[in-house]
C-alpha cells in the first residue's frame, strides 16, 4: 500500500490526501480534481468512502456531465426520480427549495430504508445556497453501534425493524399522488436491527426516523415504540457526527445504508439547490444480521 498516515492523522493516498473531519465519521478530500480522477483515484475514492462513511470534496467545478461521470466512480448511477434540469443527464436530479418555500424535511434520517435492498451510496453537489445556512448533518451508525452499553446490545440482538415510505416534501414530486399512496400502503420491509453488510463485518445500528421505521416485528407496539425512540436518541450524539456548512462547488459522497443525515432547514425564505446522485444498490448492499 501506498497510502500513509501524517502526525495529524490525514491520510496521504497516492492521489488524494483524506483528513478526518471528526475521529467517529468524514473526510475532507483534498489534491484532487475529480474530472481527473483515474482507475487508481476511483478505487481509492471507494476505500477512504467505506473507511470514513462521508467524503467531502470542496472547490470541485464540474457541468452536469462532469457531475454523472463523478457518479460512476462508484457504480451505476439510477435514473433520478427528482426533477432534472432540461438539458442535463438523467442521472443528475436537483433538489431545489425555491425562495419563500419551507424545506420541512429537517430530521436525521436515512433515504430508502423501506426498500429490500436499501441505497448504499448518495451524493450531493451545492449549486445556490442561501446566504448562512443550510448546513448538513452526518451519523454514523457503525460507530453509533459501538457506542451501545453491552447490555442495550444483548437486548436489541436478533430483532428486526419494520420499515415503510410516508410521503414527505419530495415524495409527491418524485412518485406522483397515486404512485406515492400505493408505496406508503405496501407491506413493511423487514431488516435487522443491528445489520452488517457482506464484506464487511462490522454491525451498525440499523434505526431510522420514526416515520420509516416503524415497529420492531417481535415486541408489542408500545415496548417497541419505546425502543425505537431510545435508539434513535442515541444515534443522534455529537460523538457520531459531524456538521458539513456547504460553499460553492461543494462535493459531497456518502454511504446512505450506514448514516443518518439531517438537512438544517433554518434558510427561509432564501433558495437553497443541491444536485442530486443515486447509486444503484446491489445484492452486497442487503442487510444481515449482524
Ligand atoms: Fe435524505
Amino acid at each position: 500500500m501506498r497510502n500513509r498516515r501524517s502526525a495529524d492523522g490525514a491520510m496521504t493516498d497516492a492521489c488524494f490526501q483524506a483528513r478526518p473531519i471528526t475521529p467517529a465519521i468524514g473526510a475532507e478530500i483534498t489534491g484532487l480534481d475529480v474530472r481527473r480522477a483515474g482507475a487508481e483515484a476511483q478505487a481509492e475514492l471507494n476505500a477512504a468512502l467505506a473507511r470514513r462513511k462521508v467524503l467531502v470534496l470542496r472547490d470541485q467545478d464540474l457541468s452536469a456531465p462532469d457531475y454523472a461521470a463523478f457518479l460512476r466512480l462508484f457504480g451505476t448511477p439510477v435514473r433520478e426520480d427528482l426533477a432534472v434540469d432540461e438539458g442535463h443527464p438523467a442521472e443528475v436530479g436537483a433538489i431545489h427549495i425555491r425562495a419563500g418555500e419551507a424545506q420541512r424535511i429537517n430530521f436525521w434520517h436515512m433515504d430508502h430504508s423501506f426498500r429490500e435492498l436499501p441505497t448504499r451510496v448518495l451524493s450531493l453537489y451545492a449549486q445556490m445556497l442561501p446566504p448562512a445556512g443550510g448546513d448538513t448533518l452526518f451519523t454514523n451508525l457503525e460507530a453509533a453501534y459501538d457506542g451501545l452499553s453491552e447490555a442495550m446490545k444483548r437486548r436489541i440482538g436478533g430483532l428486526h425493524g419494520h420499515h415503510r415510505m410516508t410521503p414527505t416534501q419530495n415524495t409527491a414530486r418524485r412518485y406522483g399522488r397515486d404512485e406515492a399512496a400505493a408505496l406508503a400502503k405496501a407491506p413493511p420491509i423487514r431488516h435487522p436491527l443491528v445489520a452488517c453488510h457482506a464484506g464487511n463485518a462490522r454491525p451498525y445500528l440499523f434505526v431510522n426516523v420514526p416515520i420509516y421505521c416503524r415497529a420492531i416485528a417481535e415486541l408489542p407496539t408500545a415496548a417497541g415504540d419505546a425502543l425505537l425512540a431510545e435508539l434513535y436518541h442515541h444515534v443522534q450524539r455529537p460523538e457520531f457526527g459531524f456538521r458539513l456548512t456547504w460553499r460553492a462547488n461543494t462535493l459531497v459522497v456518502w454511504e446512505n445504508n450506514r448514516t443518518l443525515h439531517y438537512p438544517v432547514a433554518d434558510y427561509f425564505p432564501h433558495e437553497r439547490k443541491l444536485w442530486r446522485g443515486v447509486i444503484q444498490a446491489t445484492e452486497a448492499d442487503r442487510p444481515r444480521a449482524g
